[in-house]
């Protein structure tokens, strides 16, 4: 599901995050760029649900890393904002969780480097007014929209 999308609500930006989920397989890494603010966790609220993961899903900001366990589906969702680098990150389990096939929706994906798996989706958000963003899923250029 590749293309530039506009949302004008939390709502419209979770059923195009439903929308995306329905593609994704174990294993899996989405990395969610843009400003703070610009709906990068509410994105990954929408993928839980869609991927059946219960309970709250909220910035991972202090504590980096939150583990959502879902009846078919493993999600993993990490900010990676505080840390320093590639060692930081696989202190923190990257290669684990993706052996056990978890889906990684990874905020400041830059922070991974070279962990960022070729084939990773990158979802760019941007402020488009209020509660207008736009949202690049997997666009040639990141920098078009
Ligand atoms: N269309 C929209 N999509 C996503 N968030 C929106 C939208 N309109 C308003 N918002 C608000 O913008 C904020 C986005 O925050 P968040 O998803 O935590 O951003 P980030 O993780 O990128 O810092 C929330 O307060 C949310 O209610
Ligand atoms: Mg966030």
């Amino acid at each position: 599901m590749k293309g530039s999308f506009e949302v004008g609500s939390v709502e419209e930006t979770w059923a195009l995050a439903r929308a995306f989920a329905a593609e994704l397989k174990p294993g899996d890494v989405v990395c969610l760029e843009g400003d703070l603010g610009a709906g990068k966790t509410t994105f990954v609220q929408g993928l839980a649900a869609a991927l059946g993961v219960k309970g709250r899903v909220t910035s991972p900001t202090f504590c980096i890393v939150q583990e959502h366990r879902g009846a078919a589906c493993f999600l993993v969702h990490m900010d990676l904002y505080r840390l320093a680098g590639e060692d930081d990150v696989l202190a923190i389990g990257w290669e684990d969780y993706l052996a056990e096939g978890a889906v990684l929706a990874v905020e400041w994906p830059e922070r991974a480097g070279s962990l960022i798996p070729p084939d990773a989706h990158h979802i760019r958000f941007l402020h488009a007014g209020e509660e207008k963003r736009k949202v690049a899923i997997d666009a040639a250029s990141q920098n078009k929209i």
